[in-house]
């Protein structure tokens, strides 16, 4: 993302906030935010609403082995995006070839395809840019060479000031 872009940041894991950068450089929750400022919040997306409106929505490997209602979550979010603004969505898209099966039962992992499908949103309102695979380089728990599949989708918003412009079949 360029710098200077005001951004909101949430998640439930308050230690992951914590890390987040100093709060006294933030400003408060509540405040507006302020061209180039980052803000980070401690929040159930389950019970999270907004006002405010993106340019850019993105949610990044956001899975959970404990209930959560994900699809509503990005829909929820999906909402709050401008005319011409974007939903970016990067997940993992397979377990790791390693892991045994039941590691990861209570994950439902989808395709890039299942993943817009799942979304439900009106694709009168949304183009989609980019739905794939990406095979990404990574090491097993031994240390050895692996692939793993994450899953990039990326939404535009409809906005009626914008030419429409095709997926690009790679
Ligand atoms: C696999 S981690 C990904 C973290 C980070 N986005 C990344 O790309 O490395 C999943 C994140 O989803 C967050 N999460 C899960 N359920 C949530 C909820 N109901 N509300 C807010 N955050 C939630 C967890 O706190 C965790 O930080």
């Amino acid at each position: 993302m360029p710098s200077g872009w005001p951004s909101t940041g949430g998640t439930r894991s308050a230690s992951t906030s914590r890390r987040l950068p100093s709060p006294g450089r933030l400003p408060p929750p509540t405040a507006p935010p302020s061209p180039g400022a980052a803000r980070f919040e401690a929040v159930d997306l389950e019970h999270w609403s907004t006002d405010d409106e993106y340019d850019l929505v993105t949610a990044s490997f956001f899975h959970s082995p404990v209930a959560l209602t994900r699809a509503s979550i990005l829909r929820t979010a999906a909402s709050r995006v401008v005319p011409g603004g974007h939903l970016l969505i990067v997940t993992h898209a397979a377990v790791p070839p390693w892991a045994p099966p039941e590691m990861h039962a209570d994950h439902n992992l989808l395709t890039p395809d299942e993943e817009i499908a799942q979304l439900d949103l009106d694709l009168n309102l949304w183009d989609v840019r980019i739905k794939e695979l990406r095979p990404r380089e990574t090491v097993d728990p031994e240390g050895r060479a692996a692939i793993i599949d994450d899953g990039v989708v990326l939404l535009q918003r409809r906005s009626p000031l914008l030419p429409r412009r095709r997926l690009q079949e790679r």
